[in-house]
Parts: C-alpha cells; structure tokens; sequence
C-alpha cells in the first residue's frame, strides 16, 4: 500500500470499520489533495459502518462538510458533527433528487454504495450535475463491471465501464465531424476522465473550444500534410506546396496547414 496521509489513517484505524481497497489511497490523495483544508461539501454513498466518513473529516479538516447516503436505516446513528446521513437508495432518482435539493453544489462525490450497475449508473445521471464547476466524481469498485452477479460482464451493454466509454468520444467531441457526435455539457465540463483498476474518476473543469498554432521557424517551405490519397488530393497538396514556397519566399502571411 502506498504510503501517504489516508493510507496512514486506515492503517492505524482504531475507530469505526473502514473498507477498501489498498491501492484506492494512491487515487484518492491524486484527486483530493487539492481540497485539503479548503472549504469544501463531499457526498459518499455507502456509510456501511460510519468509519470512511470520519477518514474524510480528518483528511479534509474542520472546513469541510460531508454527506452520506446508504440505504441501512441504522447508519443515520453515524451522524456528527460535519457529517449528515440521508437514508434511501442511490437507484432510486426521485430520492437522490430529493437529497440535492437539501444540500449545497459539492465538490466531492464518491460512489461506494452497492456497486451494481443501475446504482452505479443511476447515481452518475443524477448525482454528476450537482457537482462544482471544478469538482471531482469518483466511482469505486467498478471491477463488478465484470462481475454478472452485479450485472456486469466482460463488454456487457449496461455495465458501468461500457456505458462510461461513451465519455472518451464526448470529451473529444470539439473535434468531430459527424452530427451524431455533437459537443454537449459532458465536453463542456469535463477536463479529464482517469481509469484505474476498479475505479472511473471524472474531473470537471469549464473546457473551451481547443486552439492550436505554431511557434518557432520553419525549416522547410513546401510541408504539406500527406494524410490524403488519390488524384485530386496530389494536385490539392502540389498547388499548396506551390503556394506555400511562394509565400515563403515573398514572406508572405498565406499558408496551406496541414
Ligand atoms: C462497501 S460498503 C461502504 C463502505 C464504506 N464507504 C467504507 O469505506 O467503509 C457499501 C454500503 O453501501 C450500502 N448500500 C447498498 N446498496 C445501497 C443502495 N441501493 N443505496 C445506498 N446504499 C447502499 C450498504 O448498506 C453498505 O453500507
């Protein structure tokens, strides 16, 4: 296990039950550690026995405020100071609904709940838009992804991992060029999506159209791209080349991309 502050806690946890797996702790200080001592609301679903949620007030400090949400009537008792418990289950949307219209925009969210793929899945359509401009969603244990059990299976249409691919396309959308792919709040709003063994982290940030440009010298005039093929395209690139040595030449501003 690697060792940071988190780690440390579980490991000399004397308090209540914690449950996780050990390389989580490398992920969690990589996504939360800018939030320390910062003024911040997280939401975990899944309380179990109430320890993961006193980890994150000691982690994040007394700034912070965390929710938890479990379906176990008899986690509320893990209630205290800076820590609230709603009970309900993260499938069931009017409820998830209903505990975002209590609590701030948050910056937060962690998914250890029951971890099949309607919770999973369910939880992200309603939970991800309640998340701060630059906030981070982290689903946990998604190797049930691959467990039928949980309804899960190796590329099975439904699972958590399968539906979550759909995100690499609209985190490049900017770039497509077919209708079908169009530019959504998803591309709008997420800077990155990480993948590691049994968890899925989005981290949002306001994201613009993509710019390009050069900076430097040419060393030669005439490039042109030689991605396309055919007769039209070797009279495309040998006008541009053309145009592009003339411009060189005559320090002109006009020149063919690539
Ligand atoms: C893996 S444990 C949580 C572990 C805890 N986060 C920790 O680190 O110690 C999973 C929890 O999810 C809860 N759970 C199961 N199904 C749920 C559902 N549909 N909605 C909310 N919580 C659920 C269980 O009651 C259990 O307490």
């Amino acid at each position: 296990m690697q060792k940071n502050q988190l780690s440390e806690y579980f490991q000399s946890n004397t308090g209540r039950l914690i449950h996780k797996w050990h390389h989580y702790f490398e992920v969690y200080e990589k996504h939360f550690s800018r939030f320390v001592g910062k003024e911040i609301v997280i939401l975990e679903i899944g309380v179990y026995q109430g320890g993961s949620l006193q980890m994150w007030k000691n982690y994040f400090g007394d700034k912070c405020k965390i929710y938890g949400i479990d379906i176990e009537p008899r986690s509320k008792q893990f209630e205290e100071e800076q820590i609230e418990i709603f009970i309900g289950s993260q499938s069931d949307r009017k409820f998830l609904r209903d505990v975002v219209s209590k609590i701030p925009q948050i910056d937060i969210i962690i998914d250890d709940g029951g971890h099949t793929m309607k919770q999973q899945i369910v939880s992200y359509e309603e939970l991800f838009k309640h998340i701060k401009p630059d906030g981070v969603y982290l689903c946990e244990d998604c190797h049930t992804s691959y467990w039928p059990e949980y309804g899960g299976g190796y590329k099975r249409k439904g699972s958590f991992i399968e539906y979550s691919k759909q995100w690499i396309d609209q985190i490049n959308a900017f770039h497509s060029r077919t209708p079908e792919l169009p530019v959504n709040d998803f591309t709008r709003s997420v800077k990155s999506v990480h993948y590691y063994d049994s968890i899925v982290v989005l981290e949002k940030s306001p994201i613009e159209k993509p710019i390009t440009s050069m900076t430097g010298n040419r060393s030669y005039e005439d490039y042109v791209s030689p991605i396309k093929t055919g007769f039209f395209a070797k009279l495309e690139r040998w006008f541009k080349r053309k145009v592009n040595k003339i411009s060189y030449k005559y320090k002109s501003s006009i020149y063919f991309e690539d």
